[in-house]
């Protein structure tokens, strides 16, 4: 019996030595020392023994169960020891490892060009201002000039807002120009006023490739006393030059707008072609831009600003036209599709 217990002392150790983890302690705690373990089985016979034996082997056997215990306790802090700093080890942190790379978005083209019109603009000493999309009929037409019927207003294919007043009429509407925007300024300041009033623009059009039913337009406005044309054509001149290159030349020919006298409309000479003829410019060699001229008489009455004291300058234009030409696209719908195929060339 003895040496049975020799036997059980010196297998349990070995086996308890190559343990790897508290699964298989648990295995060998109940294989030696659980009800049916091995040991307990020897412990269970003890009745069973002679006296004198029984003495002997009884004393042994509890003191190879104390020690099965001590080993079993030992063991079991090692490896949870081992197992806790596994888990410490996987949770570390590489703090010199690259970080993934973040996708980066980017401007819309035409927010770019916006910035790009306004710093050029806000560095000759205009304040950039904007106002409301819905407009009045008196903002949009009436007070530039246009009264009710007046033929002009056909200029712009309006989209007008469902709603009537009592005798019939819609005065408000979405706004197919930012000129709107030189009155709403007038009204509320007292000259001197230098202005850009970018924003979007709606109107009434058949899509196709050079025409949306929304777009940008950036309106200009100076008001001072002693305001020219030759103001107009400076502060243009040099806004054309720094947007499309020193180089540019431009060309100002009588244009007709209700709100201006006399008005203009800018070209600049191709900056692909130079001049000569090509794709862009339509074999023209000049490329119109915008519309301008000095502030009606009519208008600045409106506002009360008299016109023997003050007079001044506008102009409006489209800003998408602006990177069309620059990069050759070639249909502005491409703009406001959302396509990412286009949106990331810029
Ligand atoms: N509002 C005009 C248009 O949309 C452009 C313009 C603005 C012309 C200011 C003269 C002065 O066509």
């Amino acid at each position: 019996m003895l040496n049975r217990l020799e036997e059980i002392k010196s297998k349990a150790i070995a086996e308890l030595n190559s343990l790897a983890d508290l699964r298989e302690l648990e295995a060998w705690r109940i294989s030696y020392l659980g009800r049916k373990g091995s040991l307990t089985q020897i412990l269970r016979s003890l009745p069973e023994l002679p006296l004198e034996e029984r003495r002997v082997v009884g004393e042994a056997a509890n003191k190879l169960k104390a020690f099965l215990e001590e080993n079993l306790a030992e063991k079991r802090r090692r490896l949870k020891e081992a197992e806790e700093a596994k888990l410490l080890e996987r949770a570390k942190v590489d703090v010199t490892l690259p970080g993934y790379p973040t996708p980066l978005g980017r401007l819309h083209p035409t927010t770019q060009i916006l910035r790009e019109v306004c710093s050029i603009f806000a560095s000759m000493g205009f304040e950039v201002v904007e106002g409301p999309e819905v407009e009045w009929d008196y903002y949009n037409f009436e007070a530039l000039n246009m009264p009710q019927d007046h033929p002009a207003r056909d200029m712009w294919s309006t989209l007008w807002i469902d709603f009537e007043t009592e005798n019939g009429q819609r005065p408000m509407l979405l706004r197919p120009h930012t000129s709107p925007m030189q009155i709403r300024l007038m009204e509320q300041r007292k000259p001197p006023i230098r202005a850009i009033m970018p924003g979007k623009v709606y109107r009434y059009e058949a899509t196709d490739a050079t025409h949306e039913s929304m777009f940008y337009q950036v309106e200009g406005l100076a008001v001072d006393k002693g305001i020219t044309l030759a103001n107009l054509k400076g502060t243009l001149y040099e806004f054309a030059r720094r947007l499309f290159g020193r180089e540019r030349r431009v060309r100002f020919r009588c244009d007709y707008f209700p709100f201006v006298e006399p008005g203009v409309e800018m070209a600049i000479d191709c900056f692909i072609c130079g001049g000569k003829g090509c794709r862009v410019c339509g074999g023209e060699g000049w490329i119109e831009i915008l519309g301008a001229g000095m502030v009606h008489p009519k208008v600045l009455e409106r506002v009360n600003y008299d016109p023997q004291i003050y007079t001044g300058f506008a102009f409006g234009m489209g800003l998408e036209r602006i990177p069309m030409l620059k990069y050759g696209i070639d249909d502005i719908r491409l703009f406001y599709h959302n396509d990412l195929r286009f949106l990331e060339q810029f």
